[in-house]
């Protein structure tokens, strides 16, 4: 087909709005959870601060193990699991929306990889200033306040049993706390509760265990002092 021709079939499809969902779906988080697909194959960002600037409430051998070696390995692993498969040409959003057809590596792969991706993203050394605005608004409209906030998403965070993720996530417009186990999360159709994920906190013991040990609350309780909520607040008003 001649490029005129070509240009002229996409902006029909375009206007009759048959390849206008998958575009958008992609879009709501291309500002911050930049595309990492390169030449088929899915790669590891770096971070854009150093392994020990979340210290002293994430340390450093923890964070250079967890990226390094968890994280790349979730890539790696994704990457052999949908080599040669229809699923190379798909986004993760994609994979996602259809997770219970494919099989688990995917699931728990492309899971951690994105989950991760995120994770780096929602924290900066220092923490930044608590919500304002909109999204304060919001939390204490639904919450009753900031501090029951706080409590109620480390209680599911402590309360997940094993490996698994807490999740503020927006669903039908609307706050709701939530966790999953292993590396799901609330974009996959299996999640029981569904939402575009704001703010998530691995709750795995490779992230807390070399500092912390069995001390999930205290690890979770920490945390808080570094969660970017500029980053927090961007997703809420993109969702
Ligand atoms: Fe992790």
């Amino acid at each position: 087909m001649k490029r005129r021709n070509f240009l002229t079939f996409v902006a029909a499809l375009s206007a009759v709005k048959i390849i206008e969902p998958v575009s958008k779906r992609i879009e709501k988080f291309n500002n911050i959870i930049e595309r990492r697909y390169t030449m088929g194959k899915f790669e590891l960002q770096p971070l854009t601060y150093s392994y020990d600037a979340l210290e002293p409430y994430i340390d450093k051998a923890t964070m250079e193990i967890h990226h390094s070696k968890h994280h790349q390995a979730f890539v790696n692993n994704l990457n052999k699991a949908i080599e040669g498969t229809e699923l190379e040409s798909k986004s993760l959003e994609e994979m996602f929306s259809m997770m219970s057809k494919l099989p688990a590596a995917v699931r728990n792969n492309g899971g951690g990889h994105w989950n991760h991706d995120l994770f780096w993203k929602l924290m900066t050394p220092g923490g930044s200033k608590e919500p304002t605005g909109d999204l304060l608004n919001d939390i204490v409209s639904t919450f009753g306040s900031f501090d029951d906030f706080k409590k109620k998403f480390a209680e599911a965070a402590t309360g997940r049993f094993g490996s698994g993720w807490a999740w503020l996530v927006k669903s039908d417009n609307k706050l709701v706390i939530t966790s999953t186990p292993n590396q799901d999360n609330p974009l996959m159709d299996v999640a029981e509760v569904k939402g575009n994920p704001i703010l998530g906190l691995d709750v795995w013991e490779h992230a807390y265990y070399l500092k912390y040990q069995n001390r999930r609350p205290e690890y979770i309780e920490n945390w808080w002092n570094v969660v970017n909520w500029d980053v927090v607040a961007d997703l809420y008003s993109k969702t």
